[in-house]
C-alpha cells in the first residue's frame, strides 16, 4: 500500500534527501548539500550557520532527489525525517519541512533517530539495494564526529548499547589533533592520507586507555591531550601562543597522525575483541559512520573479524557520514512495521 518514501536528515551539518522504493526494497536517490566549507574558517560546526544554511537548501534538495528518483511529490506516501537527536536549530528545519509536506499532502509521517539510522546503514550497498545477508544478533560500532558507542543488535530496530565513550567521540579526536598540528578542519580523512605517507608506523606510541576496555567504554580525551603535551614537551607547541612558528612541519604532521591514527585504531580492536569475548553469539559486526570512511581502521577490524570468525560490514563512505539513505532505510523498515509517527512528532521525541 504504501511505497515511495522521502527521507529528510538535517541533524547536523549537510542537508541531505532520499527516496527509497518499499516493494523493490531499494535507494532511488540520496542527495546531499555538505556545510563543510561554511564551518572550515571556524574549526567547527557553528550551530547558528548550520540551521540557516539548512533553510536555504532543503527545498532544492528535496526537489533534487524527487527528480532523481524520477518521481514527483504526488507519488510518495511516507515523509521520513531525523527528529534526534542533533542541533535543535538543525533538527527543526527538516522537521518543520517534513511535517508542512506530510500534512498539507496528507501523507504519513516517520520520525528517525538519526542513531538509529547510522546502526542501520550497513545494510545498505553501493548500488543502493538492499542487502540480505547480514544476520542478528550482531556488533555494531558507530563512530563519528558526534559519537562513538558500541551496540548489540537484535534485529531491525532492536539494538542496545553495550559500550560507548566517556568523553569525546573518536571523530573529535581526529578533528581536534588536526586542529593543533594545523590540517585545518574536519581531520580524519587528511591525517589518514598523511598516515599513508609514512606507512602507518607508530612512531609516539601514545597511551591508550586500557583499563576501560574490559567494560567496552572508550576514552579519546586523553589522547588528543598526549598529544599536545608531547607537542611542548618537543618545544613545538606552546599553550599559551599555539603551535610555535614553522615548527610543525610536514614530516611531524605525518608522524603525529600515524601514531594517532594507530593508537585510535587499537582502542577499537582492543574493545571489539572483548566484546567478541562477552557475547560469542554475534554472527558478526558492521563498522559505521564518519570515521568508517577510514580504509586504515576499517582493514584492521576487518582483519581482526576474519581471525575470529565473524562476518566484517561497513557500508559505502557514502553512507557513513551522514545522509537521507540510512533514514529512509530506517523508515522502510518501521512503515513494515507500522510505526507511524503523528503530527505531534517533536524534536528529541
Ligand atoms: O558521520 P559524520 O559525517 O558526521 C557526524 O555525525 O559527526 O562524521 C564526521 C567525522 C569527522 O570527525 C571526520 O573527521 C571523521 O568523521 N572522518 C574520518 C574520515 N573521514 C571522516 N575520520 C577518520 N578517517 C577518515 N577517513
Ligand atoms: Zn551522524
Amino acid at each position: 500500500m504504501f511505497n515511495n518514501i522521502l527521507a529528510i536528515e538535517t541533524s547536523c551539518d549537510e542537508t541531505a534527501s532520499a527516496v527509497f522504493h518499499i516493494s523493490d526494497n531499494k535507494v532511488l536517490s540520496n542527495e546531499l548539500f555538505s556545510q563543510v566549507k561554511l564551518h572550515e574558517i571556524y574549526g567547527g560546526v557553528v550551530p547558528e550557520i548550520a540551521s540557516r544554511s539548512h533553510l536555504e537548501k532543503i527545498d532544492i534538495i528535496v526537489q533534487q532527489a524527487l527528480e532523481k528518483a524520477n518521481k514527483k511529490l504526488s507519488d510518495i506516501d511516507i515523509v521520513a525525517v531525523t527528529n534526534k537527536p542533533g542541533l535543535s536549530g538543525s533538527l527543526l528545519v527538516g522537521l518543520s519541512f517534513a511535517k508542512a509536506i506530510a500534512w498539507s499532502l496528507n501523507k504519513k509521517l516517520i520520525g528517525v533517530n538519526h542513531l538509529e539510522a547510522h546502526v542501520f546503514s550497513s545494510f545498505l550497498n553501493d548500488d543502493f539495494s538492499v542487502r540480505d545477508d547480514i544476520q542478528f544478533p550482531h556488533l555494531c560500532l558507530s563512530v563519528s564526529g558526534g559519537h562513538t558507542a558500541l551496540y548489540l543488535v537484535h534485529g531491525f530496530g532492536d539494538y542496545e548499547v553495550v559500550g560507548q565513550t566517556v568523553d569525546d567521540a573518536a571523530g573529535e579526536a581526529f578533528d581536534k589533533v588536526a586542529k593543533i598540528i594545523g590540517l585545518g578542519y574536519p581531520g580524519g580523512a587528511v591525517i589518514e592520507k598523511l598516515a599513508g605517507e609514512v606507512n602507518f608506523q607508530d612512531f609516539f606510541n601514545y597511551p591508550r586507555s586500557r583499563k576501560l576496555f574490559k567494560e567496552l567504554k572508550f576514552s579519546f580525551s586523553g589522547l588528543k591531550t598526549a598529544v599536545l603535551y608531547d607537542l611542548v614537551k618537543r618545544g613545538v607547541y606552546n599553550l599559551k601562543t599555539g603551535p610555535v612558528e614553522g615548527m610543525i612541519d610536514l614530516n611531524l604532521q605525518r608522524q603525529v597522525s600515524s601514531s594517532l591514527l594507530l593508537a585510535i585504531s587499537d582502542v577499537f580492536k582492543q574493545v571489539v575483541k572483548q566484546a567478541f569475548k562477552k557475547y560469542p553469539e554475534v554472527k558478526g559486526f558492521t563498522f559505521v559512520g564518519g570515521v568508517a570512511c577510514n580504509k586504515f581502521i576499517t582493514n584492521e577490524l576487518s582483519n581482526l573479524c576474519d581471525r575470529y570468525g565473524k562476518q566484517f560490514v561497513s557500508p559505502h563512505c557514502k553512507f557513513c557520514g551522514d545522509n537521507a539513505a540510512m533514514i529512509s532505510f530506517v523508515a522502510s523498515y518501521k512503515a513494515k512495521q507500522g510505526k507511524f509517527s503523528d503530527f505531534t512528532l517533536d524534536l528529541f521525541d
